[in-house]
């Protein structure tokens, strides 16, 4: 198959890549030009895990290529995959912005040739690809083409793993020839026995909602169940691990934290909210999800403050971690972009480390906070750390080292990575999430 895909992001570029992989020709266009150029350069735009060497190799052997044009990927195709953003509206209303993906549907339209696919991939409202199709139709009337949704569950930190085997494919069609196109696409996997949920285009539109959604109030469902333990007196890591042997509920996304961030979860919430408001059915337990969340990150600002005295002006306070999960760069909604800036206002010091996302999180966060080479060099002089995101490289810290770097031995950690007892042994006054 002869594949285009529009958008080279954390979802195009991964796609394209693994597609080429599955053996079909792929071109991969964004208008990005920085992005591109570095593409063809060898160079990563983000950070995933296997990426870099599964470009090479499928670039190597002439399968993959990178544009900025659509003038020879669009005419060319079989199949068009639409993968560019879909953010939250700028007006704060919770609505998808889905300008790039129709300025992309505007920009392919005039330039297709013979009987295409086109694909949405990016998550979007339900009816968006029946208004691609209008879009196309308007503007190129003589077009060939059928549309089809198949929205992506890869998770970042993990997309490679996640789209070569994933628990799923979802494909939204409506005519026979756009399933057997698709079918075609994603052989490698039938093949390998992984399920392919065929549904009308509205369903799979909508799966990815649902989906997202639930694991997001499962999250905040955790987390409540957190702020009761620290009231009750009990403690969230055994409760979470005898609720997630049930194997009605499972243990996955049932871990205590700072709430939830990334660049799906609390766009997509708030997505499918406004989709049910508009649709007369409301949706109250993602509404009350993604409210729990708002006030999970005010409850981590509060614990720090008080677990530093009730005010932080002029304490040093060490990070570890800025992304929103770890084995990514990704920055997008990430809780320390909340957490930071409301300490920094109070006047607290910071220092803080990464060990992919400190280029990003500089663009995103306020001036003010400095940036350390090493997860030891932010303990220096410091009052608190907080392990804000739970990378491997800090799961097993030399707290005597860090003893000695620290001007007060208080450890708070948002994602309970440790034990408490384990670090009151070495001297520290241990904080958690949810751990009384
Ligand atoms: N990131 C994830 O983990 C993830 C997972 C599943 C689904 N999704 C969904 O996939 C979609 C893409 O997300 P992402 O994280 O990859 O976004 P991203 O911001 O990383 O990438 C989008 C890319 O599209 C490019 N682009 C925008 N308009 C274009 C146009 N007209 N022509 C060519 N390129 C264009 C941008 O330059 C950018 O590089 C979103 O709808 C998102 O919700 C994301």
């Amino acid at each position: 198959m002869k594949i285009t895909i529009i958008g080279a992001g954390y979802v195009g570029l991964v796609t394209g890549t693994c597609f080429s992989e599955f053996g079909h020709e792929v071109i991969c266009i964004d208008k990005d030009i920085q992005r591109i150029k570095e593409l063809q350069e060898g160079t990563m735009p983000i950070y995933e895990p296997g990426l870099e060497s599964l470009v090479k190799k499928n670039v190597d052997e002439q399968r993959l290529t990178f544009d900025t044009s659509p003038n020879k990927g669009v005419p060319w195709a079989d199949a068009i995959f639409i993968a560019v953003g879909t953010p939250s509206s700028r007006r704060g209303d919770g609505y998808a912005n889905l300008s790039f993906l129709y300025e992309a549907a505007e920009e392919i339209a005039p330039l297709l040739s013979g009987y295409t696919l086109i694909v949405t991939k990016s998550t979007v409202p339900v009816g968006t690809a029946r208004q691609i199709a209008r879009i196309i139709k308007e503007t190129n009337p003589e077009a060939e083409f059928d549309i089809a949704s198949n929205p992506e569950f890869l998770r970042e930190g993990a997309a490679i793993t996640d789209f070569m085997k994933p628990d799923r494919v979802v494909i939204g069609v409506e005519s026979d020839s756009a399933a057997d196109i698709l079918k075609e696409i994603y052989k490698p996997l039938y093949l390998i026995d992984k399920p392919i949920v065929q549904a009308d285009i509205e369903t799979a539109e909508l799966i990815k909602y649902a989906a997202n959604a639930f694991l997001a109030v499962k999250i905040s469902y955790i987390n409540e169940m957190a702020a009761l333990c620290e009231t009750l007196g009990a403690d969230i890591i055994k409760l979470a691990k005898a609720m997630g042997l049930d194997g009605r509920i499972g243990g996955k996304f049932l871990h205590a934290g700072p709430g939830y961030g990334g660049s799906c979860f609390p766009k997509d919430t708030l997505a499918l909210i406004r989709m049910a408001q508009e649709s007369g059915t409301g949706a109250r337990i993602v509404e009350a999800a993604a409210e729990v969340n708002a006030a999970q990150k005010a409850r981590m600002i509060k614990k720090i403050r008080d677990s530093l005295g009730g005010n932080e002006a002029g304490k040093v306070i060490g990070v570890l971690g800025l992304t929103f999960k770890p084995e990514t760069d990704d920055m997008r909604d990430a809780p320390s972009l909340t957490i930071l800036p409301a300490l920094l206002e109070k006047g607290a010091k910071i220092n803080a480390h990464d060990p992919k996302g400190m280029a990003e999180a500089s663009q995103n966060l306020p001036a003010g906070i400095t940036y350390k080479e090493t997860p030891y060099e932010v303990c220096e002089g410091a009052d608190a750390l907080i392990l804000m995101t739970e990378w491997n490289q800090y799961r097993a810290l030399d707290f005597v080292r860090i003893k000695a770097l620290m001007k007060e031995l208080l450890f708070i950690d948002l994602r309970n990575v440790y034990e408490p007892k384990a670090l009151e042994e070495v001297g520290f006054r241990y904080v958690g999430v949810g751990r009384s």
